[in-house]
């Protein structure tokens, strides 16, 4: 009869605790000030040692491996119009963006592209990096990440030890690794069609989204056709409802991993290596690819092999969790990221959003279902009396 009970109850919780939040908007990186709010690293690639040079804003521009389309997306590209001599340090010129905002616990993100970078040696990825702290003890979420002629997507959280995926967790991806601390992160392989390459691009690209709830990280891959209406029709400052997007390609909920301990305020990256520590492993490259990953393509002219190694984005929207507060002033709590990168001025409204906090839905849906069920009882019992 219990038993019953917790099954009735735990359903009744299933439909109320997980109903998502609703999620107001914060940012649109889009248009001609799709540029605005980023850093250009303008350094080598030192972390993943990829055979690129990360140009900065001035160069970016005046090379165009940075500008917008007359269609009015952003083009972030690999230089495809040198030809790079055999040397003892091989470089191509590639663009890393890191986003002067942070987002913390209760953030949304969505990108629309039309294309991702891809191609032999072609390592582009787009994630977030806990700031503050050395790596990885504010947690990291890889988005979209894809290497040389891979056709699906993979994501992953990096973490310190002690998150894990939850087992039997409802998602439509295929889990690969699930604990978060180690080298490669707790993956889940995207499983739905056309999610990177030249797939992607044909089918007009698609909507990759990441929500960072108390409740759980969860990343959903949409192709062109399959993008929710939800999404579709929102424009820059309308609020999206994530429970009308359906299952996740990846979950992680906070039964396995406790999203505020591990992971602080992110800040966004975007970037296309080549070659480099996983593109470029021997073993790894040869899946896809044929040769020498830096002889067979970096040296030499850089068209037509790096003709399709560019990003094409309709915009970056960031949003809050219905409820959350636009943290007042930077100085008292977490400082901005632009400050610590001693660039320009961000705006107080996100700078620091990782004293946010969790919003009423967020929190009733990582009520656990045994607790739920203590609640519906407990209010039952009150109301008969
Ligand atoms: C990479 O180089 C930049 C610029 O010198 C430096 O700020 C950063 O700390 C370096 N990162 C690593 C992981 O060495
Ligand atoms: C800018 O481009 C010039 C010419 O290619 C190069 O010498 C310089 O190192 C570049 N700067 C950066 C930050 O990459
Ligand atoms: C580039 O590629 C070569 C050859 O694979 C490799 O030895 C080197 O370490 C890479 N990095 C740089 C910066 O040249
Ligand atoms: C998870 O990975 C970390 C780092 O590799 C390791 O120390 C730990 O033992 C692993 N935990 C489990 C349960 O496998
Ligand atoms: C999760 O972590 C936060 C911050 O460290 C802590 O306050 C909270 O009690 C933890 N929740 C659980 C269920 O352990
Ligand atoms: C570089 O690639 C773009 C497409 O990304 C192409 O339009 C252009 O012609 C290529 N450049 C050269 C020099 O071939």
């Amino acid at each position: 009869m219990k038993s019953l009970l917790t099954s009735l109850f735990c359903l009744l919780c299933v439909s109320v605790c997980r109903v998502s939040a609703i999620y107001v908007p914060v940012r649109e990186y889009a248009g001609t000030s799709f540029f605005d709010k980023w850093d250009f690293y303008g350094f080598y690639d030192n972390t993943t040692w990829g055979n690129v040079t990360y140009q900065d804003r001035a160069n970016a521009t005046s090379k165009r491996l940075t500008y917008i389309n007359g269609a009015g997306n952003a083009i972030i590209k690999v230089d495809n119009t040198t030809n790079v001599a055999p040397a003892t340090l091989i470089y191509r010129d590639s663009i890393r963006l890191t986003s002067q905002d942070t987002y913390g616990v209760g953030s949304l993100i969505i990108i629309d592209a039309l294309h991702i970078p891809y191609g032999c040696s072609v390592w582009p990825s787009f994630w977030t990096l806990g700031v503050g702290k050395e790596w990885p003890l504010v947690g990291e979420i890889d988005i979209i990440e894809g290497i040389n002629l891979k056709a699906n997507n993979q994501v992953a959280l990096h973490s310190t030890p002690g998150c894990f995926q939850a087992q039997g967790v409802i998602q439509s991806g295929q889990t690969i690794e699930g604990n978060c601390s180690t080298d490669a992160g707790c993956i889940v392989g995207e499983t739905k069609p056309n999610s990177l390459g030249a797939g992607f691009a044909q089918a007009g690209g698609g909507v990759y989204a990441v929500q960072m709830d108390v409740a759980g990280v969860f990343i959903w891959f949409f192709s062109r056709p399959d993008i929710p209406d939800d999404i579709k029709n929102a424009n820059p400052s309308s609020s999206v409802d994530t429970s009308k997007w359906g299952t996740s390609s990846a979950a992680y909920p906070a039964t396995g991993c406790n999203i505020t301990q591990f992971f602080g305020p992110q800040q966004l990256i975007l970037v296309t290596t080549l070659c480099g520590g996983w593109a470029g492993e021997p073993g790894i490259y040869a899946q896809t690819c044929p040769g020498n990953c830096v002889a067979d393509n970096i040296i030499g002219p850089g068209s037509p092999k790096y003709d399709n190694a560019f990003w094409e984005i309709r915009y970056i929207r960031t949003y809050l969790a219905d409820g959350l507060q636009a943290p007042p002033a930077a100085s008292t709590t977490i400082p901005p990221s632009s400050t610590m990168q001693g660039s320009g001025s961000s705006s107080p409204d996100t700078s620091s959003t990782g004293n946010v906090r969790p919003s009423s839905w967020a929190v009733l849906r990582s009520v656990p279902c045994s607790e739920f069920l203590m609640i519906v009882v407990g209010v039952g019992a009150l109301m008969l009396l």
